[in-house]
């Protein structure tokens, strides 16, 4: 069993496909164990992508995750930090699979509906930025 942090970002929030994408978990086998709503400020959402701080985007990324609501959750199952980023697709909606979040919902590469955890340390990094262990079911 393994877990991954899930964003649906401010665009997924504010054009109602929180129930797209959740439907899309549960078909998925990815099981919620964690789930709130919050809208970050700018300096959460710094320190969440501080990995990404020297990149042209961050800025504008920052300002884009700090805009509006967004969901946050915690998945859980069987590789899942792996098979929650096959569903969401390609970071560039333009390169993202068939069948994938990305592909059916994203508009554009920085503004693209969801992100999930890239590696098992930056999973736990991420799911105790916004979650501590008595908001995690089991
Ligand atoms: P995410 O998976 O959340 O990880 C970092 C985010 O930065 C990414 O999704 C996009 O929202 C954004 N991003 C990544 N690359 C670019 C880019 N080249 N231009 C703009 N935004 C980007």
């Amino acid at each position: 069993m393994e877990r991954t942090l899930s964003i649906i970002k401010p665009d997924g929030v504010k054009r109602g496909l929180i129930g797209e994408v959740v439907r899309m978990l549960e078909q998925n086998n990815l099981d919620i164990v964690a789930m709130k709503m919050l809208h970050m400020t700018k300096k959460q959402a710094e320190g969440f992508y501080a990995v990404h701080r020297e990149r042209p985007f961050f800025e504008s990324l920052t300002d884009f995750m700090s805009s509006g609501p967004a969901i946050v959750m915690v998945l859980e199952g069987d590789n899942a930090i792996t098979r929650y980023r096959d569903l969401m697709g390609a970071t560039d909606c333009r390169e993202a699979a068939e069948g994938t979040i990305r592909k059916a919902f994203a508009t554009d590469i920085e503004q693209n509906v969801v992100h999930g955890s890239d590696a098992p340390e930056t999973a736990s990094f991420e799911i105790a930025y916004f979650f501590n262990r008595f908001e995690i079911i089991r």
